[in-house]
């Protein structure tokens, strides 16, 4: 029989309702998202019951509540010296976590329903993360609290809560001279509740690993931790369709675990380009009655780091082709955002990145799912600091009550993650000079170790020269080096492991779209108009250009990877304009703030990407007032060598070569003199013969404006985002590559706007106003759905431009 379409919908919903209906009876999880109330301010009594918060504003979760501004140079303003950046002496800092009023104190209230919840349940309170220091109350009682404001926790509420109504209160507080970057600020991941019965599994009670792998069979090994008497376990496996794969049932246990061994024949492997996943079904059952249900999602796949080989994924020699991401999502803030996270991924991926290290704290949950369904391995840290401070009131007033909570809540909440393959236990922690260090990189280790014998520990050090005296980076599973390229040849010599792991590197900066002459390399490199060049030659005084890391990882086979500091640009951390307002985010991403990519994507992406062609051309060529001067052409791709046209004349080929690290990357005319009208790039492979061409054109004054969505349909969530570029063309039709026109915004239909960003680290036009200007000829636009689903508009409009207006779809159901 042929079904069609909606005959096939209608059954998939029914189906999804059943299945829900059954979960139901088990076990029920509630997303606390909606109908939050939310008030700034220590406010004494706002966890009383009887609290009157009918004047606070309503907000959803995740909420981020500094992100609305105003940038302002005073929040959290401080004289100090950043040691880790090699300053001696203090100066004022402004923008430093990102000029966004994220310092004090707030309170979040909830009040939420459990039906007919029995005496005999039991309910858990889950957050994924509170910046920062959280209080929790329920019903007028306090229940527990957190301080760090990236751990996972929870608390068992079974004595507390209510049969009917339940009012929850949070309070979050965040200090000064907490932080290195934008924190974010409040409940900015979210909150679940789960009720269950008494015999149930723990909260992450679950660990699968899969010890044995061959072309013919894997060994799925399930550990499970249930609380109850007379359990019989029974677990299935389910491949990617929902095909049952095998199942095992037990009542064999030890303490409170049990553990199974289930085959799975001819096994689909997960890997960055093929992320397959299996799904385990864990049902625990009393006297034949289903006492609870869980899903958990797997991957088969085999990790080894080896003396010989490096790191093998899958028996494969692999290296690391990795970013570094800060946990804000630019104009979204710290709140988490699924579509956000996705598009990031996207982006990454187009690159050709297969790795991410969440720097330097737990990631997001919703970011490890996507990245176990796109396909990137990931690298989960911990900690930026241990009991020795980087700044004045960071994770150091907490080291020694919490690290070892923090890390097996890290490891517990996380570790079935087929994604992750390495833990990070610190980033360049103060405490890597001295014995006391040692103890306590160990003392970490031991906790991964303990909670995951399968996965090995690093920590990205800076300070090498002392972990290779004092056996701080012999003690490692895998040694990190941040930067200090010249040192990697004497740390692989002097440390026993084998390999090198350039655990955070390049800290290139630039702004997109920006250029400045001469083209020269330069650290700490200062512009008059508080930018960096996007000529891909700037760098700090501890970092370097790609290219230097390119050589290491292709020279050096027991160089196993890098991790580029950063993926995306993040709020704070402005080097080197950290004293001068008003910069307040950072220049290192390869894509700017707003995820539009600057030129080093290209270059990243003309090695990393190895399906794809690259062939990019910089800088842009409206260059009024620079003719007949020496405007540096470089152009980044996959081919070895290109010729350069202007204006029909050319200018030479050029060829990769090694004279240089740059010669060997990228192409470079260096001698060009600018003329407006045409630049024209032909690649040519080693044979000589054409592959391709590129065209800029020098562009007229500004006439339309242009919208592209990134995508066409989205979900009637009330989350899901569209980003929709917004460019702008000449009469002719070509990009205006430095215009810098207003810009006003308005959506219509079943969406709301959202937010914007141009990219520029020093503006101060906050992200949720519908207006703002383009920088270097563009910006982005973040639409979101309602719950209704319907048709959105979006128009765009700018004094002297044609508007623009494009369609979004908002659907109910979208089938993936
Ligand atoms: C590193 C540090 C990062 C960031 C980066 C900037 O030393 O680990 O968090 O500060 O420098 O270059």
């Amino acid at each position: 029989m042929k079904m069609n379409s909606k005959v096939v919908c209608a059954l998939m919903i029914a189906i999804t309702i059943l299945s829900q209906l059954t979960y139901a009876q088990a076990r029920f999880v509630k997303n606390l998202e909606g109908h939050w109330k939310f008030q700034k301010g220590n406010i004494s009594d706002a966890h009383q019951v009887d609290f009157n918060d009918r004047n606070w504003e309503t907000v959803t979760v995740p909420h981020d509540w500094a992100i609305y501004g105003p940038f302002n140079k005073d929040v959290d303003k401080q004289t100090v010296a950043i040691f880790q950046n090699g300053e001696k002496v203090a100066t004022e800092k402004t923008g430093r976590t990102g000029a966004l009023p994220h310092i004090g104190t707030a309170w979040y209230r909830k009040t939420f329903s459990v039906p007919e919840f029995e005496k005999d349940k039991k309910a858990i309170l889950l957050f994924e993360g509170v910046m920062s220091e959280p209080e929790v109350f329920l019903n007028g009682h306090k229940i527990g609290e957190w301080k760090y404001g990236y751990g996972y926790f929870y608390f068992d509420i079974s004595d507390k809560i209510l049969d009917g109504k339940n009012i929850l209160a949070v309070k979050a507080s965040n200090k000064a001279f907490a932080s290195r970057w934008y924190p974010g600020a409040g409940i900015y991941r979210k909150v679940s509740l789960i009720v269950k019965n008494r015999e149930s599994i723990d909260q992450w009670g679950t660990f699968i690993e899969t010890p044995y792998i061959s072309e013919k069979e894997a060994k799925v090994t399930i550990k499970t931790k249930v609380t109850g008497d007379q359990i019989k376990l029974v677990t299935t496996i389910f491949d990617a369709k929902g095909s049952k794969v095998n199942s095992n049932s037990t009542t064999e246990h030890f303490g409170n675990e049990f553990e199974q061994n289930i085959k799975i024949e001819h096994p689909n492997l997960w890997s960055p380009t093929s992320p397959y996943l299996y799904t385990a079904v864990s049902q625990v059952f009393v006297d034949n009655q289903l006492k609870d249900e869980q899903s958990t999602r797997f991957g088969v796949r085999s990790i080894k780091f080896d003396s010989k080989t490096g790191f093998s994924l899958n028996g494969k020699v692999t290296k690391f082709k990795g970013v570094c991401l800060h946990h804000d999502l630019g104009p979204l803030g710290a709140a988490i955002n699924k579509a956000a996270l996705k598009r990031q991924l996207t982006i990454l991926k187009d690159m050709g990145c297969n790795a991410i290290r969440s720097s330097h704290n737990m990631p997001s949950l919703e970011q490890l799912e996507l990245c176990d369904e796109m396909g990137f391995m990931f690298l989960a840290e911990s900690f930026d600091e241990w009991a020795k401070p980087k700044v004045k009131n960071g994770y150091n007033r907490f080291f020694e009550a919490y690290a070892e909570k923090d890390v097996v809540n890290l490891v517990q909440a996380t570790r079935n993650h087929p994604c992750i393959v390495m833990w990070s236990s610190g980033n360049e922690v103060p405490d890597q000079a001295g014995s006391e260090g040692v103890k306590r990189a160990k003392y970490l280790q031991d906790i991964f170790h303990r909670e995951d014998p399968t996965r090995p520990v690093t920590v990205g050090m800076d300070q090498v020269k002392s972990v290779m005296e004092s056996g701080f980076g012999s003690i490692l599973d895998v040694p990190g080096l941040n930067y200090r390229v010249h040192l990697y040849e004497e740390a692989y010599e002097k440390f026993p492991q084998g390999f090198i792991l350039g655990s955070e590197t390049a800290s290139t900066i630039s702004s997109r779209g920006i250029y400045k002459f001469p083209v020269v390399q330069g650290k700490m490199t200062q512009h008059d108009d508080l930018q960096c060049s996007s000529y891909d030659l700037e760098s700090c005084n501890w970092s370097n250009v790609p290219d230097e890391d390119f050589v290491l990882q292709d020279d050096k086979p027991w160089v196993i990877g890098e991790f580029v500091w950063t993926g995306f640009d993040y709020l704070g951390e402005p080097t080197p304009y950290d004293k001068k307002w008003p910069s307040r985010s950072s220049y290192f991403g390869i894509s700017d703030l707003a995820g539009l990519p600057k030129d080093r994507y290209y270059l990243y992406r003309s090695r990393w990407n190895t399906t794809s062609e690259t062939l990019h051309v910089l800088p842009h060529w409206n260059w009024n007032g620079r003719e007949g001067k020496i405007t540096p052409v470089f152009v980044y791709t996959n081919y070895n060598s290109a010729e350069l046209f202007i204006n029909g004349k050319s200018m030479g080929i050029q060829k990769k070569n090694t004279s240089t690290p740059q010669n060997r990357y990228r192409l470079m005319w260096m001698d060009v003199k600018y003329e407006p009208g045409t630049l024209k790039i032909v690649a040519y492979d080693d044979d000589g013969n054409q592959k391709a061409v590129k065209e800029i054109i020098t562009a007229e004054k500004p006439y339309r404006l242009v919208l592209s969505p990134d995508r066409k349909t989205i979900k009637a969530d009330g989350k899901d985002i569209s980003y929709v570029e917004v460019s702008v063309l000449d009469k002719k039709g070509n990009p205006c590559p430095t215009a810098t026109n207003q810009l006003k915004f308005k959506v219509k239909g079943d969406g709301i706007f959202r937010a914007a960003c141009n990219g520029d680290a020093t503006s101060l036009e906050m992200f949720h106003k519908p207006t703002m200007k383009l920088f270097s000829g563009k910006l982005v636009v973040l639409v979101q759905s309602t719950k209704r689903s319907g048709d959105i508009s979006l128009t765009v409009t700018g004094n002297g431009l044609k508007p623009a207006r494009t369609q979004i779809k908002t659907e109910n159901l979208t089938l993936e």
